[in-house]
């Protein structure tokens, strides 16, 4: 092997390992990102089903709820970069199958914003009832992404 090229075998190695050391970052970033708003999602459900057990649930905090969950959905589209799923080696639940599936998983992420947006509008009017319903389709639609796309 001549000096140059063993020169550039070296720079060809420092090249990829520094590649993969930033997809691996990057990965990592994006699972530590989505995981956290997940988090959020599952605290204002949470709350806000917690709040539907009470004699006067007070249907103001649940809006807010709402509101923030409705924009946790928005930022769905952004939070599964390609490299981030389980190939990545990381610890994450997100299964192979939303990269597969794309248009199936939008579609799941799709109706996650459109009951989140009615239980922020429904929220807002005050009615217990009506409040609940929307919360049982809200639910769904974790479901509705969960069974296929997440592991248990
Ligand atoms: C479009 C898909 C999708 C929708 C809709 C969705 N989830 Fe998830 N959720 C996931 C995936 C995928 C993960 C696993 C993320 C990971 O581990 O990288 C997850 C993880 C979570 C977690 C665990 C977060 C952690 O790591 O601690 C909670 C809690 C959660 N979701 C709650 C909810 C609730 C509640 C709803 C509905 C109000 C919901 N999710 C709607 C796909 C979805």
């Amino acid at each position: 092997m001549s000096d140059k090229t063993s020169a550039v075998s070296i720079a060809l190695v420092l090249a990829l390992t520094a590649g993969g050391a930033i997809a691996a970052t990057s990965a990592e970033k994006a699972i530590a990102l989505r995981q956290a708003g997940y988090k959020e999602v599952g605290k204002s459900f949470k709350t806000i089903n917690e709040e539907l057990k009470k004699d006067a649930p007070d249907t103001k905090l649940i809006a807010k709820e709402a509101r923030m969950m409705h924009g946790h959905s928005l930022s769905i589209p952004k939070w599964f970069p390609k490299g981030s799923g389980p190939e990545s080696g990381l610890k994450t639940k997100a299964k192979a199958d939303i990269w597969a599936e794309p248009a199936k998983f939008s579609d799941a992420t799709k109706a996650f914003q459109t009951e989140s947006q009615k239980l922020r509008v429904i929220a807002g009017k005050g009615d217990v009832e009506a409040i609940k319903l929307q919360v049982k389709a809200t639910g769904a639609s974790c479901g509705g992404c969960h069974t296929p796309f997440r592991e248990k």
